[in-house]
């Protein structure tokens, strides 16, 4: 198959490019870098043409929902026009559980995304994950205030990578199927819990306090919004496996 990656330089882009080369499909990677800007749509049609399937897992840092809003629903419409012009057959995106159950702040991009992936004229694949093991690290790099590293409080079930990116690629491959299965990962972490582990393994230091996150997000994440319901598939690696796999500090 020939297979588009939105994003395919990014932490799950790059999984799900690895996996869909070695299984044997050809891949084109859209970012800046190969000189396709998803957000302003220049260079589309020429990078799709010929693609039968598009994997979208692109990102942008923010916590504005407008801002998160603004790019995600700009960079799924210029995709999916793109793709419906040149025949692509399936459009397959990458959210995050939860998003409807706290749509706020970025996750308010994510489920105007999903709305404007599920109007589009291109047959779809949804499919839901919960946040990455690296999440950690992650918030540990972003919350950071000098020496201070502020740890939100909230109620995560983070999952491999690998996972998520194997899930993406069969679903490619399978064609689109609508809302597929939620995934996640094998057992609920605390947040704070898992970014002092993973500052302790590999070696850095600063203080690392537990902090609730103010208004409806903070409580929502608290509140376990954004853990799977009973029927999500879930991955095998726990954090705690996945943090002995990575360098010591
Ligand atoms: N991180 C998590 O815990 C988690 C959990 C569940 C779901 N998700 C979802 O998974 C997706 C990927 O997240 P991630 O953490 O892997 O993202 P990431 O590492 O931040 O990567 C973002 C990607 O988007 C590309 N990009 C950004 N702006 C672009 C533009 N204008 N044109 C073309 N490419 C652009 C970047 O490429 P260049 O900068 O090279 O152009 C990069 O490849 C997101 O939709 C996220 O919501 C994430």
């Amino acid at each position: 198959m020939e297979i588009a990656v939105a994003g395919g330089t990014g932490i799950a882009g790059s999984e799900v490019v690895r996996i869909a080369q070695q299984r044997g499909h050809r891949v084109r990677v859209l970012t800046r870098g190969n000189g396709v800007d998803v957000r302003s749509g220049a260079g589309l049609d020429d990078a799709l043409a010929g693609v039968d399937a598009v994997v979208d897992v692109l990102s942008t840092s923010t916590q504005s929902a407008r801002v998160s809003a603004e790019f995600f629903t700009g960079t799924t419409s210029h995709l999916l026009a793109a793709g419906h012009r040149v025949g692509v057959r399936h459009h397959l995106a990458l959210s995050i559980v939860g998003v409807d159950r706290a749509p706020h702040g970025y996750y308010a991009g994510k489920l105007a995304q999903e709305q404007a992936v599920q109007a589009g004229q291109v047959p779809w694949t949804i499919q839901r994950a919960t946040q990455f093991h690296d999440f950690a690290a992650q918030m540990y790099r972003n919350a950071a205030l000098g020496p201070l590293h502020l740890a939100p409080r909230m109620r995560t079930q983070p999952i491999a990578i690998v996972e998520v990116a194997t899930r993406l690629v069969d679903l490619a491959e399978a064609g689109a199927v609508g809302r597929a299965r939620d995934i996640a990962g094998p057992r609920e972490e605390r947040l704070p819990e898992m970014m002092r582990a993973w500052a302790e393994h590999t070696g850095r230091s600063g203080w690392l306090p537990a902090v609730s996150l103010p208004g409806a997000f903070g409580r929502a994440i608290r509140d376990g919004r954004v853990l799977p319901d009973a029927d999500a598939d879930l991955g095998t690696v726990t954090f705690e496996d996945w943090l002995h796999a990575q360098p010591r500090g």
